[in-house]
């Protein structure tokens, strides 16, 4: 089983030296190699995304990946910011299929944002479509506006594209999530708008419709963004595009409790995986050892589940998040009074004590 060990800029050592931790404590034979990535890379071989590290990315059976981006890089050009570096990793890989899952632990219903009634036994998946939508549309660009409300000024553009094809396929994967799960999608779009939702909204119920076991339903971005926060345990599986995913997603974390809790997996067709928490380098804790471990241990265990085939594993370390949550230890995000707040290597070391 071969890991690419991408750890990245800011708090990605710190957490990924904790995943990392985790993994060898179990009694599974790993092949795992490190390399530079994002700010790093940036600093080390004057690109985000080296050529060596994208071929160990592509030559591994899974990919452990940190965080990128640091506010320094604020000034680079695209090309060479830090983001380039996952972007181009999703890309080059096919990595289409992006679950989020955003689960209140019931030791964390209090440190949610939304009163515990609301999230307890939260278990929402969040399917986000990776590769297409605005982020990878073209053309755009930078120009002399022709024509609009103000012509001869600067503008610039973003193109939002989904091919049937790109839109089917995420489907798929959303509708057989749901069959493991309790066989309900909502497919969050902004049909009523956009010409690129409007297809994604056909394509969805036209796929539905070889799900007859699923129920289907339809809701737009701006009202799925309130329910999230009015109702969320009325959502199961939620499926959206790169966009709308990405908001909503980082919305979703506040529901559980701390986006230091979401784990993420990237899928391709061939079964490759990159492993992520769903939260970013955080910049202004970096170094100081504080950051919450447990979001890159449980895409670990994402990791082990869907790319290596060791069900087992997996079961063995989300059993051991919840003891320590169960045990009381918390980091700072995550603390609460009546609590134990311990540190990021402490909450690794928990972790792997709690393995069993
Ligand atoms: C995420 C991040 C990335 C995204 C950034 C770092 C490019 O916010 O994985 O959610 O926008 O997809
Ligand atoms: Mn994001």
């Amino acid at each position: 089983m071969k890991i690419a060990v991408l750890p990245g800029d800011g708090i990605g050592t710190e957490i990924v030296a904790e995943a990392v931790k985790v993994l060898n404590a179990l009694d599974l034979k790993f092949e795992m190699e490190t390399a530079p990535v994002g700010g790093a890379a940036y600093e080390a071989a004057g690109h985000p995304l080296p050529e060596s590290t994208l071929k160990l990315a592509q030559e591994a059976d899974a990919i452990l990946f940190g965080a990128v981006g640091d506010w320094k890089y604020d000034r680079l050009d695209r090309p060479l910011r830090p983001e380039q570096a996952i972007l181009g990793l999703r890309k080059a890989m096919g990595l289409f299929a992006n679950f989020r899952p955003a689960i209140c632990y019931e030791q964390l219903t209090h440190a949610s944002s939304l009163k515990p009634e609301l999230v307890a036994g939260l278990d929402i998946l969040i399917i986000r479509e990776l590769t297409g939508d605005i982020y990878f549309g073209q053309p755009r660009g930078r120009r002399i506006a022709t024509d609009g409300h103000f012509p001869g000024a600067e503008e610039a553009f973003d193109t939002m594209r989904y091919s049937r094809p790109e839109i089917e396929r995420i489907a798929h994967v959303a509708f057989q999530a749901a069959q493991k799960r309790s066989k309900r999608v909502t497919s969050v779009d902004k049909a009523n708008v956009l010409e690129t939702f409007q297809l994604w909204k056909d394509v969805m119920t036209e796929v539905g419709q070889q799900y007859p076991d699923v129920a289907l339903d339809h809701m737009y971005v701006d009202n799925a963004a309130m329910q999230l926060v009015k109702e969320p345990k009325k959502f199961d599986v939620l499926v959206t595009g790169n966009m709308f995913g990405d908001i909503l997603s980082d919305e979703a974390s506040m529901l559980t409790g701390s986006i230091g809790m979401l784990p993420s997996a990237s899928l391709n067709s061939k079964g490759q995986g990159l492993y992520e928490p769903s939260h970013g380098s955080a910049p202004d804790i970096a170094g100081k050892g504080i950051a919450n471990p447990l979001a890159t241990i449980l895409s670990a265990a994402m990791m082990l589940r869907f790319s290596l085939q060791q069900p087992e594993a997996a079961d063995r370390i989300e059993n051991a998040v919840k003891a320590v949550l169960a045990q009381g230890l918390r980091t700072g995000d995550i603390y609460s009074e009546g609590t134990t707040k311990v540190n990021t290597v402490q909450m690794g070391d928990a972790v792997v004590k709690a393995l069993g």
